[in-house]
């Protein structure tokens, strides 16, 4: 049997916190004048205290399953982009799927920088062609607020946190996911990285105090690398699913600078009427920018279903790769869903309820398991 997967649900989710650049001029020595002339950006929305990767995505996957009219127990794979995930492990994916009640579902992070929702889409989209699966949940989510030195001028003008998720479903109507291409230069993964934290520069007080935790940029060469993939990974998946440029109706980019983005589009001959772009609001969202164009694009009816669309993303690892969809929109119904949607409040205490009676359960066990070892 022939199956297509379709996207058919889409969620966002910001902190409702903004930090406008005339706010960071306060902090730093720059200015609203420099910010928009050379990145396009006006604000971006920052995680208040509390909030988190898994809380924003968790909200934008609920969103997403409501739009598709899915149950959380209907999925069976959460796959979640990020590159400042709650913890090394356990997965941001796992703490999420506790969050939304996804019973059935297995659950694993992917690490790619802000090419990841691109490369998750993809994945799952194989999954799912493939028959191993029928429905799933990509997330892109980022708090990388958390990651930037608030003293650093060169980066942390540049990024925002906030929250993207699409539902992807089986269907044998053809459609949905057309064409995909990833590509990666690890050559280039000291120009935009976090040095340490991870196995190879474990925490230390020198790496505290060398800001070693934090986001390092070569901007200028990172700008370089952009504007020349951006246009042949989007040319490449084109041609890839045997279609021209002249076929696409939208392209969705990875939302880091307005002039990466205007270059790309001189380099296609495409107007720039045809690429989604709301950075000035949010900044640089890594993985979660693509989604949360995109769901802008849809809202405001932009795009439409059978409209072709490109996304297409760059960014730390080196890595980049772009996504040809055709858009579809929810599927009819298997069943009426009653539930969680229309008791939401409900089905939230239901979830934490769940959570805290499997740990309690777990508790338990531990004690009886304990008690029989002496
Ligand atoms: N405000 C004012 N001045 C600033 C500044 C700021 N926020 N940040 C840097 N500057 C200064 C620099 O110190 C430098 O001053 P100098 O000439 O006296 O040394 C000057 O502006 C030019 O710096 P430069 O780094 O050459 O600026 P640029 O035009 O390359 O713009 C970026 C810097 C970061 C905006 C740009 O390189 C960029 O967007 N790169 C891509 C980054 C990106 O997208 N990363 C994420 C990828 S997923």
């Amino acid at each position: 049997m022939n199956y297509f997967a379709h996207i058919t649900g889409w969620g966002t989710s910001v902190p409702a916190n903004v930090i406008t650049n005339a706010d960071l001029a306060k902090i730093i020595e720059t200015s609203d004048e420099w910010i928009r002339s050379r990145t396009g950006i006006a604000q971006r929305h920052i995680a208040e205290e509390g909030q988190s990767s898994a809380s924003l995505g968790a909200e934008a996957a609920l969103k997403a399953l409501k739009v598709a009219n899915i149950s959380p127990h209907d999925v069976d794979l959460i796959v979640v982009s990020t590159s400042s995930p709650e913890h090394l492990f356990p997965s941001t994916a796992s703490l999420i799927q506790d969050r939304i009640g996804a019973t059935r579902a297995g659950a694993f992070d992917l690490s790619a920088a802000c090419t990841g929702f691109i490369i998750a889409a993809n994945m799952v989209a194989q999954s799912i062609r493939s028959g191993a699966i029928r429905t799933a949940l990509v997330i892109g989510t980022e708090t990388l607020s958390r990651l930037v030195d608030w003293e650093d001028r060169s980066t942390c003008i540049l990024f925002g946190d906030g929250a993207g998720a699409f539902v992807l479903q089986a269907s044998q109507e053809p459609g949905g996911v057309l064409s995909a291409v990833m590509r990666s230069d690890g050559s280039g993964g000291d120009l935009l990285t976090v040095p340490a934290g991870g196995s190879k520069l474990p925490t230390s007080y020198q790496t505290v105090k060398d800001k070693q935790h934090f986001i390092q940029m070569n901007g200028r060469e990172v700008f370089r690398f952009a504007t020349r993939v951006m246009a042949q990974a989007t040319e490449d998946v084109v041609k890839k699913a045997n279609f021209t440029l002249d076929d696409i109706d939208w392209v969705v980019p990875h939302q880091a600078n307005q002039r990466i983005i205007e270059t790309a589009a001189k380099r296609l001959k495409l107007p720039l009427e045809r690429f989604v772009i709301n950075l000035e609001r949010y900044g640089n969202t890594s993985t979660a920018s693509i989604p949360l164009a995109a769901v802008e694009a849809i809202t405001d009816g932009r795009i439409q279903p059978g409209d072709r669309i490109v996304f297409v993303g760059f960014g730390a690892g080196l890595t980049w790769g772009a996504l040809l969809a055709q858009w579809t929109g929810p599927l009819p119904a298997e069943k009426p869903k009653m539930w969680p949607y229309r008791l939401h409040g409900l089905y939230r205490l239901y979830v934490k309820l769940r959570s805290w009676g499997l740990r309690i359960v777990r508790l338990v066990e531990g004690m009886v398991w304990g008690q029989r070892d002496k």
